[in-house]
């Protein structure tokens, strides 16, 4: 008998025809019962298909350790599928109820300076504690033995945003479970001690009971412990993933399960791209960073929760409809953004579209955040907003189940070069890993060059450029994988402050770029870090800030694109590129360029690939284009970045949505969608060049 393959999206009746989902987190239990009906009735009226149900109820639904009250939760459910509301159930174990942390104050993670994360929020548990798993799988295994067969059950939702706040725990049973992770990566104490670079600062260690967490220290804790209490970090969250999936796989084999990633801004403590496999399929939840690269992060978000999900269809299961309550200054979405943000998502790939929350909440920590239906009610611009997007994605139900479309550029993004680059002790503390793979990202789209983010375990064979910005941490198989892609015809660019590092964040020595030395074909003896407020002048115009180094050409094949126009280093290279034999090259980017410097140079390293945009002349960096295919046709997403009304002429193409004419003329409003349907490589008509 052969296994039948796991189900890579929400269950759904037979014969369901394909659709975008679209919904909310929905927090009955906050609300009267009367309220329920009319919660359903709007809801309805607005286009829900899915709610995220019970993330936070556990205090009502096992309201002491002996008693459970699941007719409330019923009531929901039956009312959700009489409606035909489908429910993503969660296993409701993010916030522990007071029973639990009064009787097991044991459960309550510790900071780094030890003091104890006491309740009264949330997420206050220690993902490696036993006692807390005990009680966490209980509530699992009770909610999956009641509600596995009804017919509302569409996915599970494990816990919430894992690691939220509890990324980082300190405490004894960390420590415990830390040093099980350390004998299983190094096996002997001995390795262990080498990879620590023990002997610096006499840190040898003589007893796997000696080791812990990198707890409040007299200075710079060990930078490799560091590295390794990372990883561990996000295994043990992972860990408590897979401890609630195999409760639900074992009692509930036939339905999905998943749990919202946070892929955005300042979310960093999880290495999502080796999650992605323990989940059914890849949910994401993304708020938006106010500022000039808002957009632009949003795109970025997506466009890197696309490349962790593979390109398949993901499922957005949280942003916001207008303000969020924990930002500084909570700003209000300006009018066309609820849809356009939304719809942005789509593009790269998500089928589901999902706020927190349904109803706005009255009381609590989070009365003031923005959802589908406002304080002001259904008479209001929030929720015309909630109907019109809930018909948009009606109409949009044939891009259902498509994938993404491959661009032919890409920005490697690494979780490991992320942590390493930013610790303390380095050349500069003001280097920001995510920043700088974001202006390359911009600089794309001002371009108007679509550019795929992805992650080390993806191929890049299929790529004629890669960017791999601050691409710090190099092990030796890395660097044999981006020699092999750039031999292979491959266009690889990289950064400053990348291939210095092996995996145990030890220097590659003899020169930097270490792992990347040869590669490239340059060397680089010191790094001159720049202070704020100061810079270095290039002879493209350009400037740069933040890093600056004194690179020396050591290849014949190599050619300088950039060279310093004065200071320290005047005449010499600042940006290089080598040839390779096979059509390739290796480009080095040593000084920090910002969004405009990297576009004005992109545009250089583009044409040298051959990758051009695929926007007409009128678009590129007013429109972002971003392209799902379901093999036999493509689905064009256009984008307006812009408060102004954009024009395009395009070949002609069906209108799912938005305004075009039958000869191909697109017209954009202000923040405005378009999304085109082609018979495959039809949409391939723009003029080619970069303008760079
Ligand atoms: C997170 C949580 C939600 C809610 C929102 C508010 O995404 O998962 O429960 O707190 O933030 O933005």
């Amino acid at each position: 008998m052969t296994a039948t393959p796991p189900p890579r999206w929400l269950r759904r009746p037979a014969g369901a025809p394909a659709q975008l989902g679209y919904g909310a987190d929905y927090n009955p239990e906050q609300w009267p019962r009367e309220v329920w009906k009319d919660d359903v009735r709007l809801m309805r009226e607005a286009g829900v298909t899915v709610v995220s149900l019970a993330i936070f109820s556990w205090a009502r639904l096992q309201p002491a350790e002996d008693r459970w009250e699941f007719g409330w939760l019923d009531e929901v459910m039956d009312l959700l599928h009489d409606a035909g509301i489908a429910v993503d159930l969660a296993t409701a174990t993010a916030s522990p109820p007071p029973w639990l942390t009064t009787r097991h104050p044991e459960i309550l993670p510790v900071t780094r300076t030890g003091e104890t994360v006491w309740p009264g929020a949330r997420q206050h548990w220690r993902p490696t504690s036993p006692v807390f798993r005990r009680h966490a799988l209980g509530l699992v295994e009770a909610l999956a033995t009641r509600y596995g067969g009804h017919p509302a059950l569409a996915a599970w939702h494990v816990n919430n945003e894992l690691g939220c706040h509890n990324a980082y725990d300190y405490s004894d049973d960390a420590a415990h479970a830390f040093r099980t992770w350390l004998r299983d990566r190094y096996g002997t104490l001995d390795a262990l001690n080498r990879a620590w670079a023990t002997s610096f600062w006499s840190q040898v260690y003589g007893d796997w009971n000696e080791l812990l967490p990198p707890r409040l220290a007299a200075t710079h804790p060990n930078p490799t412990q560091q590295l390794d209490f990372a990883r561990f970090s996000s295994d043990a969250l992972l860990d408590h993933l897979r401890a609630e999936r195999e409760v639900l796989r074992r009692l509930t084999p036939d339905v999905p399960v998943t749990t919202n990633f946070m892929v955005m801004a300042n979310t960093r403590a999880m290495d999502y791209a080796g999650w992605a496999d323990d989940v059914d399929f890849v949910s994401n939840d993304h708020y938006v960073t106010p500022g000039p690269q808002s957009l632009d992060e949003l795109s970025f978000s997506a466009a890197l929760t696309g490349g962790i999900a593979g390109g398949r269809p993901w499922f957005l299961m949280e942003h916001s409809t207008s303000a969020v309550n924990w930002q500084p200054v909570n700003l209000p979405k300006r009018r066309g953004e609820l849809a356009r943000d939304s719809l942005l998502h789509v593009a790269h790939g998500a089928d589901a579209v999902c706020f927190f929350q349904w109803r706005q909440s009255a009381g609590g920590a989070e009365k003031y955040h923005s959802a589908m239906l406002p304080h002001a009610g259904s008479q209001s611009e929030v929720f015309r907003a909630v109907t019109a997007l809930g018909d948009t994605l009606r109409d949009l139900a044939p891009v259902a189940g498509s994938a993404r479309q491959p661009a032919r550029a890409a920005i490697l993004f690494d979780w490991e070069s992320w942590w390493t680059a930013e610790l303390d002790s380095h050349p500069t503390s003001l280097l920001r890993y995510r920043q700088e793979a974001l202006d390359w990202y911009s600089a794309f789209l001002a371009l108007g060059v679509r550019a795929d983010v992805v992650t080390t375990r993806t191929a890049l064979s299929g790529y004629d450029l890669v960017v791999a910005p601050v691409l710090h941490v190099v092990p030796k198989a890395l660097a044999d994988r981006l020699t092999s892609f750039v031999d292979g015809g491959g266009h690889l660019v990289t950064t400053y402050f990348s291939g210095i590092v092996d995996e145990n964040d030890h220097v590659w020595l003899g020169g930097y770029p270490g792992a990347l030395r040869e590669l490239l074909g340059i060397r680089v003896e010191e790094f001159a870090p720049l202070p704020v407020g100061t810079d270095v002048s290039l002879d493209d115009g350009s400037t740069g800030t933040l890093w600056s180094e004194s690179v020396t050409v050591d290849a014949p094949d190599v050619d300088v694109l950039a060279r310093h126009t004065g200071g320290e280093y005047a005449g010499l290279p600042a940006v290089t590129r080598r040839r390779v034999s096979g059509g390739g090259s290796a480009a080095y980017v040593s000084t920090r360029l910002g969004a405009d410097g990297i576009a004005q140079l992109l545009g250089r390293l583009l044409d040298a690939a051959g990758v051009t945009s695929e926007l007409p002349a009128a678009g590129r960096g007013r429109v972002e284009l971003a392209v799902r295919t379901h093999g036999s046709e493509e689905f064009w997403f256009l984008v307006n970045r812009t408060d102004a009304p954009v024009v395009l002429p395009l070949a002609p193409a069906r209108v799912l949505v938005g305004e075009g004419d039958d000869g191909g003329r697109v017209t954009l409003q202000p923040r405005g969608v378009a999304v085109l349907r082609y018979p495959s490589g039809a949409g391939e008509r723009a003029e080619v060049g970069n303008g760079g």
